[in-house]
Order: C-alpha cells, then structure tokens, then sequence
C-alpha cells in the first residue's frame, strides 16, 4: 500500500506543513491599495461571486490542488470536499497519476465526489499524460475541470524526477480533444508572459500562474533530495504578483486563476485587482486543516470569505470586477520589476 510515490504524498504534506510560515515576507506586500473613506456601498450590496467556464462561483477562490495518493492524504481530501460542499467553493484533488497506476489508491481521491456530489470539483494530472490517461483522471471524479500541472523545477531538483519535458504537443492534444475546461497550472513557480503565449497560441484558456510566495516544492524537494547541492533554487520563480504583472503585456489573456501565497483575504483582493479572474489557496487551508478539527475549519474559512466581502466594501467595489480598476501602489522593488519588464 506505502509505494514509493505513496509515501511521497505524505511527505509534500508534511514538508509544505514544516516550511509554511505564517511570517514570511509576502510579494502581496508589494502592492498598496488605497483606502476608500466613501465607497457608498452597504455588506449587503456587495456581490463576491464571479464566473468560471460560464459557471456560477459563489467566492472567487478555488480550494487547490493538493493531495490524495495514500491513506492519510485521502482523508484529507475528504475534510476539503466538505469544507467545498459547505462553502460552495470549487475545489481541485493533488495529482492522480499514482491512482491511475495504482488503482486501488483511487478511493483517496472519489472520496471528493462521495462528499460533494454536486459541487465543482477539478482533476489533476502532470503535464506529459496521454489524453487517455487524462480521461481516466476526469471520469475518475466526474469532474467539471482537468488542471494539468506544469513543474520543471520541482521535477529537476527531485532525484527521482522526470527529465524529458516536452510538453506542448500533449497539451495541444489535451485541450483538443477532452470534453472539459484545461487549465494549466504551475505548482508555485510563477509564469512569464510568454510562457502563457505559448500555452494560448495552443489552445489554452485557463492558466493558473502559481507564483512563488506560498509552498515551495523547491523547498520540498530539496529537503527531500539525499545531497544538498541544490538549495540554490530555493526562491526560484516568479512571485504571483510578478506573474500577474507579466500577464498586463498578454493582448489574448486567457482566464487567469492566481495561486502561490494567497493567504488573507487582503492577497486575494490584490490578486483579483492585479488581474486575476479567481485565486487558489493550498498551503494556508492546508495549515489551518492540519491544526484544528473539521469545524473550526470551516468556521476559519468562512470568517475569511466574509472578510473578502468586507475587504471588497472596503475598495469601493460592488463586484469582482471592479476590483480591477482599483488604483495600485507599487513598491520600489516591483515598481523596478515592471520597468525592466516593460510593463506599464
Ligand atoms: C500542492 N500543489 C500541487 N499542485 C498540483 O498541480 N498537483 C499536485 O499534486 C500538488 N500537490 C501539492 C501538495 C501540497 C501538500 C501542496 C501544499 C501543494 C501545488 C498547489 O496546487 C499550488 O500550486 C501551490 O502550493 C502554491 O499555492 P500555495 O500553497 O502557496 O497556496
């Protein structure tokens, strides 16, 4: 029951647990809101939910992709699907490929649709799959979405990963040929604009940038690795924020999930108003999870969508996209970034 890859889904919980750190700089630092002293709005007023793939999402924020694979990861999954069958929240599993060649681990994963029959739940397979194998990983949960992860970093610094990564091709095929939204996500490393040029002129319309500034699988997997030699790549990667600005260069911008360091409502709110059509969550739900029972959970979950409500009174900003035209600040530090880049 413990393989190798099993065991591994156990070990990127408890290592994204050991690196979280709930006092890290934040790139969302680097980008100021102004205050809002008359925004003539009541609680009331103000409308969070946003679209996705013509679909009503009540929050702009996805529960992201995280586990499944072993005995314990699966109960975690379990504790996700109820808290996204009582938030209403979307919410995708960690990758299925163990399950897809270890069929008896799958019930670590269907447990999501067990306890959220009708919610919006997203598949999840590294890039390089067959589109047989991607279909297998839909049918799996019923799922309304395939996310498709995209890790070069991580994949190179793991003794044991993969080193052969052309990926376009398949991916081209994917989107061709499934039946579902593909969204394209990396696992925390950011993307530049032409990374997404690349994925949009093949078909992509949703693309989650995973910027670095939350879990570090560079972190992870360098813990992991038996020699030290390459913590070098420990901050590799785009921030979220520095991904998000690439994006303002993009003329065909595809649906843009923003994850990678969202913690409090006030990143969300600064991600949505950077660009991003919805945000993700992993290592902060994770942490929260991992320290208190099912229902302070929930309760801790739904403090903060009603703190995201507030935060959106707060700017002056009825719904989701008025976010966008909210006035920005920059820091010295990003203001550089963005000249260097060419972004205005
Ligand atoms: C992840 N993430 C991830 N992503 C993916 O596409 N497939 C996967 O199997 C996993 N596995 C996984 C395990 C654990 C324990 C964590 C915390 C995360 C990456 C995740 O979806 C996200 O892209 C990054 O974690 C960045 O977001 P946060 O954690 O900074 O909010």
């Amino acid at each position: 029951m413990t393989s190798k890859q099993s065991h591994r889904k156990d070990e990127h919980v408890s290592l994204a647990e050991k690196f979280y750190d709930s006092t890290a700089e934040s790139a969302f630092d680097q980008v100021r809101i102004l205050h809002q002293s008359l925004p003539e709005l009541a609680l009331t007023d103000v409308e969070p939910a946003t679209k996705f793939n013509g679909v009503t999402l009540p929050y702009p924020l996805l529960i992201e992709a995280m586990t499944g694979g072993s005995p314990t990861t699966g109960k975690l999954n379990a504790n996700l699907a109820k808290l996204a069958a009582e938030t209403g929240l979307p919410m995708a599993v960690g990758s299925q490929s163990v399950a897809l060649k270890e069929p008896d681990l799958m019930p670590t994963f269907t447990t999501v649709r067990d306890y959220n029959p009708d919610g919006i739940v997203i598949a999840n397979v590294g890039a390089g799959h067959s589109v047989e194998a991607a279909r297998q990983a839909v049918d799996m949960l019923g799922a309304n979405a395939l996310q498709v992860h995209i890790n070069v970093a991580q994949e190179l610094i793991m003794s044991e990963g993969d080193r052969d990564f052309y990926w376009l091709d398949q991916l081209a095929e994917l989107v061709a040929r499934l039946d579902v939204p593909v969204i394209v996500k990396e696992v925390g490393f950011g993307m530049t604009a032409k990374t997404i040029q690349k994925l949009t002129a093949i078909g992509v319309a949703f693309v989650d940038v995973s910027g670095r500034g939350g879990t570090s699988f560079a972190k992870i997997e360098n813990f992991r690795r038996p020699e030290k030699d390459m913590l070098y790549l420990d901050d590799w990667g785009l921030t979220t924020v520095e991904s998000l600005l690439e994006c303002r260069k993009l003329t065909n911008r595809p649906y843009l999930f923003a994850s990678g360091g969202i913690k409090t409502p006030l990143d969300a709110i600064k991600a949505l108003a950077l660009g991003a059509d919805c945000v993700g969550m992993a290592g902060q739900l994770l942490h929260v999870l991992l320290h208190h029972d099912l229902d302070a959970t929930q309760d801790w979950l739904e403090r903060w969508l009603l703190a995201f409500k507030k935060l959106m009174l707060l700017t002056g900003s009825p719904t989701v996209k008025d976010l966008r035209k909210l006035s920005l600040v920059f820091s010295p530090q990003l203001e550089s970034f963005a000249r260097q880049r060419f972004i205005s």
